[in-house]
């Protein structure tokens, strides 16, 4: 009875943390079976990229024999800092995440500080002062992967060329940064003008919705610049209903590779796409291993990453493995 009620608790205190208590009432992996156990805290499920980065993690684990505690934060930091908190409350070996926006995380990773429980970044980096309160960032360089797009575009038009951009989740570091770096690269052609801006959330609909506005409130739209393929799926959508030809009438950039993405660039519907490799569970799991075997790691871990245009995403398409 007591460990129904305390199960219970655990599931409302957590929300969608989906390994609450996995490790048999144990606390800490390191305490019994010498498996070392990391919590893993989520961002959400909130696009085809996220979809394989959690399979990826998920897989990686397993086949390195890593206790995983998983939790879903459907998109919000709260529930991202209440899984830290229970990982720390479990004593896990290792802590890794991907922080939903940059800043805030300074007071829970203290707390994992003053637990001895080395924490790893994976795929988005926090924006603070104090480095020792993380071992290691893995990911991509979100700035640069901003540059691919702005360059692409700088190379592929001429004259007057009115952009509409669908930002990631407000305050994200990849929509900071890749909104950085293609601005960057524009800045030389005055021709090129960011005409509206707003955030799709790295959603399909919240791609669709921002988009059918843009059509209507803003006139001569060239270009979509979608900081992922499912805002830039999303905005397909808008523009046929609109009457128009996604790919043609309105060019479309975006960023990730994932298949849909890959499928509609080989199609003609999207026009170039920056990829942000989502497969970071391999590389993860080594690094934990290491930092719990009290082996120094590299800071940081850059993830290798290409482009494709219509003719390379048609080449690619039956190897792609998400
Ligand atoms: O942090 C990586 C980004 O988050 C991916 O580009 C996007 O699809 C996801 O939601």
């Amino acid at each position: 009875m007591l460990k129904k009620i305390a199960t219970a608790a655990c599931a409302v205190l957590l929300g969608t943390l989906t390994a609450c208590g996995s490790s048999g009432g144990q606390s800490g992996g390191s305490a019994d079976d010498g498996k070392i156990t990391m919590g893993f805290a989520q961002v959400g499920a909130e696009s085809g990229w996220r979809t394989a980065n959690t399979k990826s993690i998920q897989e990686a684990a397993a086949a390195a024999g890593i206790d995983l505690k998983f939790s879903d934060a459907q998109q919000k930091q709260e529930n991202q800092i209440k899984a830290i908190r229970s990982y720390i409350q479990q004593k896990v070996d290792v802590i890794a995440f991907s922080p939903v926006v940059e800043t805030g995380w300074d007071t829970v990773l203290l707390e994992a500080k003053r637990a001895n429980i080395p924490v790893i970044l994976t795929d988005r980096s926090i924006d603070s002062d104090d480095t020792s309160l993380y071992k290691t960032f893995l990911g991509s360089d979100f700035v640069e992967e901003g540059r691919k797009a702005g360059d692409w575009l700088v190379a592929n038009t001429q004259g007057e060329t009115n952009v509409v951009e669908l930002q990631g989740t407000t305050g994200a570091a990849p929509a900071i940064d890749r909104k950085k770096g293609f601005e960057e690269k524009i800045a030389a052609r005055p021709d090129i003008k960011i005409v509206a801006t707003q955030t799709g959330d790295f959603t399909r609909s919240g791609g669709k919705q921002v988009m059918e506005a843009f059509l209507k409130s803003t006139p001569d739209i060239d270009v979509v610049y979608a900081h992922n393929d499912d805002m830039g799926l999303g905005a397909i959508e808008a523009i046929k209903a609109a009457g128009k030809v996604p790919g043609q009438d309105i060019r479309i950039i975006t960023v990730d590779a994932v298949k849909d993405g890959m499928q509609a660039l080989a199609n003609g519907e999207i026009n170039f796409i920056v990829e942000c490799n989502p497969l970071l569970g391999g590389q993860l799991m080594d690094l934990a291993k290491k930092i719990v075997a009290g082996e120094e790691v590299p800071p940081r871990v850059v993830t290798e990453e290409t482009t494709f245009t219509s003719e390379q995403a048609k080449a690619a398409l039956p190897e792609r493995k998400y």
